[in-house]
């Protein structure tokens, strides 16, 4: 089985975007594809639909129920707030050894997708953050940036963290943003001089996630 985990320099850039792009395109391509956000914060139990959860799940045509949703997201936390913050609140606490079985768990699957939570490095609780998950886990990881003014910072320091821990970047995607003041290939052609030879692949603003560029070629050197 082949995981991969689907981080971005913060949050509302287009991770779920991108993850549920993936499924679909890796299950029309023949895979069987598992899809998780094991952490989800601002999570409301009596709306669950329209979560990143249920996205996720109906990516994989899976019915958005209590086992489901358990499989994909079993940390579920209210508040729409930093997952160690979310988890305090609660009086619970992420135990990244755990996280990191839930996420390694052999499923039968041959392509995992993890959907991280908010940036590369966004605290799960006193002591690690989204990058030592990373890090635990050892898997390809796709970084999913904006092209918004401040992009090209945000994006290289995410980057240079992953790199600095010797972590794997299978690709770097550039969701564009509706607020720009360039335009994205230029996004695409300087992250490119800085962050070669990883493939940066422009995915432009959707109305529908048919129009999408095929984004296995990130991936598949990993696959
Ligand atoms: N390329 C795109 N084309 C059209 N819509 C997009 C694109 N990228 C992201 N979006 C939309 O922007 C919003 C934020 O994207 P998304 O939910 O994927 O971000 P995220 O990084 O998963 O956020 P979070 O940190 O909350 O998990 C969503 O409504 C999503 O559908
Ligand atoms: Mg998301």
């Amino acid at each position: 089985m082949k995981t991969f985990f689907i981080t971005s320099s913060g949050t509302e850039i287009g991770k779920t975007f991108v993850t549920t792009l993936l499924a679909t395109q890796l299950t029309h391509s023949g895979y069987r594809v598992r899809a998780l956000k094991p952490l989800a914060t601002g999570f409301d139990p009596a709306r669950p639909e329209n979560s990143d959860s249920d996205l996720l799940l109906r990516a994989v045509d899976l019915r958005l129920d209590e086992k489901n949703l358990a499989r994909v997201s079993p940390w579920r936390f209210s508040a729409a707030l930093s997952p160690d913050v979310a988890a305090e609140l609660e009086g619970r606490n992420i135990d990244l050894h755990e996280l990191t079985d839930f996420c390694l768990k052999q499923e039968n699957a041959d392509v995992t997708l993890i959907e991280g939570i908010g940036g590369v490095m966004v605290p799960l609780n006193q002591e690690h953050t989204v990058l030592d998950w990373i890090q635990a886990l050892g898997v390809p990881v796709v970084l999913v940036v904006g092209s918004y003014l401040g992009t090209l910072s945000h994006a290289l320091s995410a980057a240079g963290m992953l790199q600095a821990r010797g972590q794997t970047i299978a690709g770097v995607i550039i969701s564009e943003s509706t607020n720009q003041p360039m335009k994205v290939e230029k996004t695409a052609w300087t992250l490119e001089r800085f962050l070669h030879p990883i493939p940066i692949q422009i995915l432009p603003r959707l109305e529908s996630q048919e129009a999408a560029p095929n984004l296995l070629t990130l991936l598949d050197l990993h696959l």
